[in-house]
C-alpha cells in the first residue's frame, strides 16, 4: 500500500437487493488498503448477514443503535474520512434529507463532517419519484453530498431501467479519487486560457477582455491533483503558473492547431480561453497612418471546438460559453452543435475579477446554476466533473 496511513472509510449498507454487492465494495475497499467499517441498517440484516460483513471487513459491524457504550457509537463512526453508502435505498436517502436519525447509519450521516457518497440502487419509478429527485438535489446543493447516480439495466424487478447501482469497481475508483489527493496523477488535459487576437496592422488588433484568470485557476487545480496540464493561453499578463507545459499562442489559428496538436497526448480539453470570433480579411504588415483610408473588413476565425472535436470524437471535451442572454437556451446549443460532455455558460460581467457566475449543462442536459463563486472554486467543480467522466466512461 502507497498510503502512508490507513484512512477510515465508513460503508453504509442499507436494505436493497443490490446489498450484496454493498459487501463487494468493502472487499475492494479493503484490497485498496481502506480500513473499512461497515454499518448496516436493521433492515439491510435480511439482505446480509453481519458474520459475512464482518469477515470481508475484518473489522466490527455496527447496526445496533442502543447498546452499552461511553460515547455513542455514531459519533465515533463519524470521525471517518469519508461515510460512503452503497446501496442507498429510496427510504433511506429521504430519511437523510428529512434529517431523520433513528438508526446508526442514519444518525453516523447526520453527524459527520466527512464527505458522504450515495450510491442509490432502487426501481425506475422510486429513482424517478419527484419526492426522490427533489432530495437528491438537496442533498447535492445544500449538504455537498455526492451521488454516483445509477444507470440503467435489469432491477431486481426483472424490468430494464434507470436504477441498477453502478458497479463497485467503479464506487471504489471514485472513493479514491475523493480520498487521494494525487486523483490525476499520470492524466494528462490541455486547458486553454486567455484571449486571442487578431492583427489589422502591424501594432492594431481586436480581442475581448478575457483576463485568463478562470483558465488558469483550473490548470493550477489539475496540477494540484497530480495531473499533467498543457496550457496553451493567449496574451494575458498573469504568471505562468509553476509545474504546467505552457504553451503562448496570440491568435485564434494559433490557439486551434496548438489545441489539435496537443490533445492527441491528452484524456481531456477544456476549453476556457475566449477566442476572438472574428478577423480582419486582409491584415496590414505596416502601420497604418491615421490618415490612412481603409474599410476593415472581417471573416469568421476557425472554430476550434467544433473542428477539435471532429478530430478527437472520444475526448473529453467541456467548453465554456459566454452570453449576456438566454444562457441556458444558448448553452445547450451550444453543447450540442459541437457535441461537448459539458459547456460553463457564464456573463460577461465578471470579466477580470476572481469571482463568477456561472450555469453547467452536461451531456444529459442537467443543468446546475452553480450562482455566484470564486474562480478557484469553480475550477475545482469543473475538475470533479471532468474525474468523474473519466471514471464512468469505459470508452476513454
Ligand atoms: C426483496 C426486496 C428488495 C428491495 N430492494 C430495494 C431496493 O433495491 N431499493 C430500495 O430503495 N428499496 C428496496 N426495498 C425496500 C426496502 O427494503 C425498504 O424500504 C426498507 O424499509 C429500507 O430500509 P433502510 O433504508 O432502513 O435500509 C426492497 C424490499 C424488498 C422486500
Amino acid at each position: 500500500m502507497e498510503r502512508e496511513e490507513k484512512r477510515d472509510v465508513i460503508l453504509g449498507i442499507t436494505a436493497s437487493i443490490a446489498a450484496y454487492k454493498g459487501l463487494e465494495v468493502a472487499r475492494l475497499l479493503r484490497k485498496e488498503g481502506y480500513n473499512v467499517k461497515i454499518v448496516l441498517t436493521p433492515d439491510a440484516k435480511q439482505f446480509v448477514s453481519p458474520l459475512v460483513a464482518g469477515v470481508l471487513s475484518q473489522n466490527e459491524v455496527y447496526s445496533e443503535f442502543f447498546v452499552s457504550q461511553t460515547v455513542p457509537i455514531h459519533v465515533k463512526l463519524a470521525d471517518a474520512d469519508l461515510v460512503l453508502v452503497a446501496p442507498a435505498s429510496y427510504d433511506f436517502i429521504n430519511k437523510v434529507a428529512a434529517g431523520i436519525a433513528d438508526n446508526v447509519l442514519l444518525a453516523t450521516v447526520a453527524t459527520t463532517r466527512a464527505p458522504v457518497v450515495l450510491v442509490p440502487a432502487m426501481e425506475e419509478r422510486l429513482w424517478e419519484n419527484k419526492v426522490l429527485q427533489e432530495n437528491v438535489r438537496k442533498l447535492s446543493e445544500v449538504m455537498g453530498y455526492k451521488i454516483i447516480e445509477p444507470e440503467e439495466g435489469e432491477l431486481a424487478s426483472g424490468k430494464i431501467g434507470k436504477g441498477r447501482m453502478r458497479n463497485p469497481e467503479e464506487i471504489v475508483k471514485f472513493v479514491k479519487k475523493i480520498l487521494d489527493k494525487k486523483s490525476l496523477a499520470g492524466k494528462t488535459m490541455v486547458v486553454t486560457a486567455g484571449p486571442t487576437r487578431e492583427y489589422i496592422d502591424a501594432v492594431r488588433f481586436i480581442s475581448n477582455p478575457a483576463s485568463g484568470k478562470m483558465g488558469y485557476a483550473i490548470a493550477e487545480e489539475i496540477r494540484d491533483r497530480g495531473g499533467h496540464v498543457i496550457l496553451i493561453a493567449g496574451p494575458t499578463g498573469l504568471e505562468k503558473p509553476v509545474g504546467v507545459e505552457f504553451v503562448q499562442v496570440e491568435s485564434t489559428e494559433e490557439m486551434l492547431n496548438a489545441v489539435v496538436e496537443n490533445l492527441e497526448k491528452a484524456k481531456a480539453l477544456i476549453m476556457c480561453a475566449a477566442p476572438t470570433d472574428f478577423k480582419p480579411v486582409k491584415r496590414y504588415d505596416k502601420k497604418l497612418k491615421k490618415d490612412a483610408k481603409f474599410e476593415p473588413k472581417f471573416e469568421p476565425t476557425p472554430d476550434v471546438l467544433e473542428i477539435t472535436r471532429k478530430r478527437y470524437p472520444d475526448k473529453i471535451i467541456i467548453g465554456f460559453a459566454l452570453e449576456t442572454e438566454f444562457m441556458v437556451w444558448n448553452g445547450v446549443e451550444k453543447l450540442r452543435k459541437k457535441g461537448l460532455d459539458m459547456i460553463v455558460v457564464n456573463n460577461p460581467k465578471t470579466f477580470g475579477r476572481d469571482d463568477i457566475e456561472a450555469i453547467i449543462v452536461d451531456r444529459g442536459l442537467k443543468i446546475w446554476d452553480i450562482g455566484k463563486v470564486s474562480k478557484r472554486k469553480l475550477s475545482k467543480i469543473i475538475v470533479d466533473e471532468v474525474e468523474n467522466f473519466l471514471i464512468f466512461d469505459e470508452k476513454r
